[in-house]
């Protein structure tokens, strides 16, 4: 069984440029369910506990910061590989040389900020996925 679950979050940048829409959209038309989502502000505990893993790097804090700076929308989307497939949706992590038709590719761009924003953020392993939703759903 490849069925799975992945935690998405439209970033405080796709927020603030009403971009939810249109990121949703391209998970839905690429087939996947939208199994849960919300909206809310993240605080400083939450992003520690999903960000663990980048904690003492020098984007860390620049990272918490920004993704404290506005509402973000978390999804759960379910798929047979959608941990992989989502990813690929998003593209790379550095918007300016993400692939045109991604997420990043097409909707973002460098602007310049200690951390780099690109409207979004998906799971990278089965791992990540249970304890990242874990985090924002319970
Ligand atoms: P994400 O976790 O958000 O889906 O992104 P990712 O896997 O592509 O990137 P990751 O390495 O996990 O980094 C998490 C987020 O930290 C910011 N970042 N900035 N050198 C930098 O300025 C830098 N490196 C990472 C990005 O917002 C990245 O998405
Ligand atoms: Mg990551």
């Amino acid at each position: 069984m490849t069925l799975e679950r992945t935690l998405i979050l439209v970033k405080p940048d796709g927020v603030r440029r009403g971009l939810v829409g249109e990121i949703i959209r391209r998970i839905e038309a690429k087939g996947y369910q939208i199994y849960a989502l919300k909206m809310m502000t993240a605080d400083r505990e939450l992003l520690t506990a999903h960000y663990a893993e980048h904690e003492g790097k020098p984007f860390f804090e620049p990272l918490v910061e920004f993704m404290m700076s506005g509402p973000i929308v978390a999804i759960v989307a379910e798929g047979n590989r959608v941990i992989e497939g989502f990813r690929k949706l998003a593209g790379a992590t550095d918007p300016t040389v993400a692939e045109p038709g991604t997420i990043r590719g097409d909707l973002a761009r460098d602007q310049g900020t200690k951390v780099v924003q690109n409207l979004v953020h998906g799971s990278d392993s089965p791992e990540s996925a249970l304890r990242e939703i874990g985090i924002f759903f319970n």
